[in-house]
C-alpha cells in the first residue's frame, strides 16, 4: 500500500488514470487530488475531476492549484481534450466542492501530517510540484518519489522535441528535476508502447456504467489518433500508476535528465543523457522505456470492470 497525492489536469487520460488508481485500493491510498492548469483552465480541470468523483460515487479532497505556468503563458489543448477538457461524456455537474486550500498548501499539510513518506504522482504540468518544492524545500524529505507522466527520451508531441506537460511549464519542471527528489519519468516512448488499439477500445462498451463512461471518453479522445491515421491511442497518464503497481511490466534505465527551459525549437525538452560513458551519475532519474502493451491494456479493462463491480 502506497500513500499518494495525485496532481493532474483532467484531461481524458488523467481521468482514466485516476479511475485505475481508485480501482486498486490495495495498492494506492489516495490522500488527495490537486489540480493544475494545462489541458484546460484551472476551473475546467477542477470541475472535471469533481464531476467524475461524484459520478463514480467516491470522495477525495480536491484542491485547486496554479492557473498559469511559472513563467510561460497558459497554453490549453482543446484539439486533444475539447473545450471542456473532457469532451464526449455527458455526466451531471459536480455537487462536491474543492477544499478551499491551495494545492501546495494541501501538499504541505498532508506531508507534514503523514507518519511515513508519500508518493506524488504528477500527470499534468509541474507548476504545483515545482512551486511546492521551491516554497517548502524542507518537506522534500517526506516525498518517497515523484512519478511523472512527462517528457520523452527522443521525441516530443507539442514540439518536435518537447512533450506537453514539460513544454507547458519547463521552469517548474526544471525545479522538480533538479530538486534531488527521486523521480520516475514516464515519457512519450513508454506511453506509446503501452497504447490501446482502436479495435480494443470497443470492449469498454460491453461493460457496466463506469466502463461505458470510459468508452464515451475514449470515443472523443481517440479522435486525435484517428485524425493522424494511427490505429491506437496512448493513455499517457495511466502509465506511471501501472508502473508503480507492476514495474516488472516495464523496461527502464537510470539516466541524467536536464530540462531545456527556453529556445524556439527545444523549450520543454527533457535532455536524457543516453550516451552511457559519462561516468558516475549524480542525480539519475528512472526513465521508463518500454511497456508490455497487452498487460497494460488488460489492467485498464480489469480496473474499469472492478469499478463497475464496486460502484455499479
Ligand atoms: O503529453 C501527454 C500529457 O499531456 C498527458 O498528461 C495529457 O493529459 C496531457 O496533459
Ligand atoms: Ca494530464
Amino acid at each position: 500500500m502506497r500513500n499518494i497525492i495525485i496532481d493532474c489536469d483532467p484531461g481524458h487520460d488523467d481521468i482514466i488514470a485516476i479511475l485505475t488508481a481508485i480501482a486498486h485500493k490495495e495498492e494506492f491510498n489516495i490522500l488527495g487530488i490537486t489540480t493544475v492548469a494545462g489541458n484546460q483552465t484551472i476551473e475546467k480541470v477542477t470541475n472535471n475531476i469533481l464531476k467524475v468523483l461524484d459520478f463514480v460515487g467516491v470522495k477525495y479532497p480536491v484542491s485547486k492549484g496554479y492557473s498559469t505556468p511559472l513563467v510561460k503563458p497558459l497554453d490549453v489543448q482543446p484539439l486533444a481534450h475539447g473545450a471542456t477538457g473532457m469532451d464526449g461524456p455527458q455526466i451531471p455537474d459536480a455537487v462536491s466542492k474543492p477544499t478551499g486550500m491551495h494545492a501546495i498548501e494541501f501538499m504541505k499539510k498532508t506531508l507534514m501530517e503523514a507518519e511515513g513518506k508519500i508518493t506524488i504522482v504528477c500527470i499534468g504540468p509541474l507548476t504545483n510540484m515545482g512551486i511546492f518544492l521551491k516554497t517548502y524545500p524542507e518537506l522534500a524529505e517526506k516525498i518517497e518519489c515523484i512519478a511523472i507522466m512527462g517528457g520523452g527520451v527522443y521525441n516530443g508531441n507539442t514540439l518536435p522535441k518537447a512533450e506537453f506537460n514539460i513544454y507547458h511549464d519547463p521552469d517548474a519542471a526544471k525545479i522538480v528535476f533538479d530538486s534531488g527528489v527521486k523521480i520516475i519519468m514516464a515519457g512519450l516512448e513508454v506511453c506509446y508502447s503501452g497504447s490501446i488499439l482502436l479495435t480494443e477500445t470497443e470492449k469498454f462498451a460491453e461493460g457496466g456504467r463506469i466502463s461505458h463512461f470510459v468508452y464515451d471518453l475514449m470515443k472523443f479522445y481517440q479522435g486525435y489518433a484517428i485524425r493522424h491515421g494511427w490505429d491506437r491511442t496512448a493513455i499517457f497518464d495511466a502509465i506511471p500508476f501501472i508502473y508503480l503497481m507492476h514495474p516488472e511490466l516495464f523496461k527502464a534505465g537510470e539516466y541524467e535528465v536536464n530540462i531545456e527551459t527556453d529556445g524556439k525549437y527545444c523549450r520543454g525538452m527533457t535532455v536524457v543523457d543516453t550516451r552511457g560513458y559519462q561516468g558516475e551519475l549524480h542525480n539519475p532519474k528512472t526513465v521508463l522505456l518500454q511497456a508490455d502493451r497487452e498487460a497494460v491494456v488488460k489492467i485498464l479493462f480489469d480496473s474499469m470492470a472492478e469499478l463497475d463491480r464496486v460502484y455499479g
